[in-house]
């Protein structure tokens, strides 16, 4: 059984005899890589530099925010990296494409911030899934080196420690809780690395990263408080096309119903392998709300779709952007489910996110992990 007493005696026994000169440690303000932050200070002291990314990728007003919820616990120090992230990252398509190259961007500047501390070693907050997911080829994580060989040493330059590497998340929860870590931050939602980037689909631009992040906040306060594990937004160009063979399919169900299907790809994950498959919308009137949560079982078995959405709203047929609302149920993120969400909830949602003029479609993804990811990329 995990005690969180146990794991900090011995973690910070073995981070002692690591003969540490100082450690940068890279701090999302999530719950990881805060913990993994609080656990190292407690054996390294003012030797932990605590650093905070602004990537460009993160939600409205997030930096402020994770700062006040760490006075007093550690001393960020914020560094503006947007514009080294937008030179590299703007214009690409591909979801491993953009995750590889978020890494490497990721790593070349904590490179620098440790070489102009005068720092040997990066402490980041690597849990299990995330390596697990990695080195089985379901998507890159940013924050996965060492598991595939890469001797960061001899890349970056500083060794790295991941103190919480074979913990799960409801364990680094546990640990988050018994060192006091406030509740704004142990009970927060999961936010990927390459934060937003990976949430405004296809191709990345200034223009779908900005709907993304105004879509995001809207979704975000609408379903609060309703028990989700993780609930959000994507973006991408509302271009669809019908497909006569997926629609004929759907009508057995329901005679009313069409499938579209979008440009861009989405990850799915069936078999234990990787898909990057494509990304289908349901419309039409439902004979039963209940069913539109059982959309994907005809539509991702035996083909390469990898996630099903059921439209809300839509202004025009198409043009402008989709917005995806995500909301899923999950203890470990390695399976997620998808809640029967309240109807009127959800459509009072599409209707406040179609105020925005950019915005055509809007609908909610009701794909369960597998045969999709939780993320779109
Ligand atoms: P997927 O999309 O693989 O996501 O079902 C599983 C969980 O991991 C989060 N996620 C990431 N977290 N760096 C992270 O720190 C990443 O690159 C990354 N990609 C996905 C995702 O939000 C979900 O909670």
């Amino acid at each position: 059984m995990f005690t969180p007493e146990d794991f900090i005696r011995t973690i910070t026994r073995e981070i002692s005899k690591l003969g540490v000169n100082c450690a940068v440690a890279a701090v999302s303000g999530g719950v990881d890589s805060t913990t993994s932050a609080m656990v190292t200070k407690l054996a390294l002291g003012d030797r932990l530099i605590p650093v905070l990314f602004d990537t460009g990728f993160l939600r409205l007003n997030e930096t402020s925010e994770i700062i006040s919820s760490l006075t007093g616990l550690l001393p960020i120090r914020l560094i503006d990296v947007k514009d080294e992230f937008y030179r590299a990252m703007i214009n690409l398509t591909d979801a491993e494409e953009k995750r590889l190259t978020f890494r490497d961007v990721f790593y070349n500047t904590l490179s620098r911030v440790v070489k102009d501390n005068g720092c040997d070693w990066v402490v980041q907050g690597t849990i299990a899934p995330d390596w697990i997911e990695t080195t089985g080829g379901i998507k890159t994580q940013h924050n996965v080196l060492a598991q595939l060989g890469i001797e960061t040493d001899k890349v970056y330059g500083f060794k790295l420690l991941e103190p919480l590497k074979d913990l799960y998340k409801d364990q680094v929860r546990v640990l988050a809780r018994y060192l006091k870590i406030p509740s704004a931050i142990t009970e927060r939602q999961p936010f990927p690395g390459p934060g937003l980037s990976i949430r405004a689909v296809g191709r990345l631009t200034m223009e779908k990263l900005e709907v993304t992040r105004w879509s995001t906040r809207i979704v975000e306060e609408e379903l609060s408080g309703l028990g989700l594990s993780q609930w959000f937004a994507a973006a991408w160009e509302d271009d669809r096309v019908i497909d006569e063979e997926l629609s004929s399919m759907v009508k057995e169900m329901d005679n009313n119903l069409a499938v579209d299907v979008f440009g861009i790809k989405g990850t799915g994950v069936k078999g234990d392998s990787r898909e990057y498959g494509r990304v289908v919308l349901v419309r039409g009137r439902l004979s039963n709300w209940s069913n539109a949560f059982n959309l994907y079982n005809r539509l991702t078995y035996g083909t390469n779709v990898t996630h099903v959405i059921y439209e809300l709203a839509r202004r025009r047929p198409s043009g402008g952007y989709f917005v995806a609302i995500r909301a899923v149920v999950t203890d470990d993120y390695m399976t997620a489910n998808v809640p029967m969400l309240n109807e009127s909830l959800l459509r009072s949602v599409a209707e406040r996110l179609m105020e925005n003029e950019l915005i055509n479609a809007v609908g909610i993804d009701v794909t369960p992990k597998p045969p999709a990811t939780i993320e779109f990329e």
